[in-house]
């Protein structure tokens, strides 16, 4: 089988630092891979060159053996990868289903269609069995319902590749 996604030689040096020398990464249709390595040995840096947040000085990315430059996290979203980042980055002045389906409302004849948004919010939350109200502003959540929201962003797009890098540290087990 071919790779879905290749990252050969990845180098990325920030001032004073080389946080990747020289990866490479492979990942198969349908394969699921767990990054493993202590504080500082450049995990983050890694899904962030994959989801198009930070540029590699050197190597190359193919998606289905197509050589890929993401100038930003857009790119690569177009291109099916998502990703949920340790960090929070939610706005908490919009609800649940604002930020879910932020940078992609459902449009009907130029203007946003809310009926759908809050249903479909409705529908993944159902789906991933949180117990969350979509109509809620998000700075009324707890960090660990806002992690939540996070990953349900996440997983209800159009996906090839999903990357958690530590979403769940600020989970309880429930
Ligand atoms: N934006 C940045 N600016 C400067 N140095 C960074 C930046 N991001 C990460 N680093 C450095 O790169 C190295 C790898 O960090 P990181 O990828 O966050 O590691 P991990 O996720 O495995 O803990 C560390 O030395 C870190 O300090
Ligand atoms: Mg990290």
């Amino acid at each position: 089988m071919s790779s879905l996604v290749d990252m050969k030689d990845i180098t990325v040096e920030f001032p004073g630092v080389k946080a990747l020398n020289k990866v490479n990464f492979q990942l198969l249709p349908g394969e699921i891979h767990v990054l493993l390595g202590e504080n500082g040995a450049g995990k983050s840096t890694l899904v962030k060159v994959l989801s198009g947040i930070y540029k590699n000085n050197s190597g190359q990315i193919y998606l289905n053996g197509k050589s890929v430059v993401f100038n930003n996290a857009k790119d690569a979203m177009l291109n099916g990868i998502n990703i949920v980042h340790q960090e929070l980055n939610l706005i908490p002045h919009l609800s649940v289903a604002e930020n879910i389906f932020l940078g992609r409302e459902p449009i009907d004849n130029g203007i946003i269609n809310w009926k759908k948004i809050y249903n479909d919010t409705e529908e993944i939350i159902k789906k991933l069995k949180i117990n969350i109200d979509p109509k809620v502003k998000l700075r009324y959540l707890s960090v660990a319902q806002k992690q939540m929201v996070e990953i349900a962003k996440c997983v209800s797009q159009e996906s090839k590749v999903i990357i958690f890098d530590e979403p769940t540290s600020s989970l309880t087990d429930k």
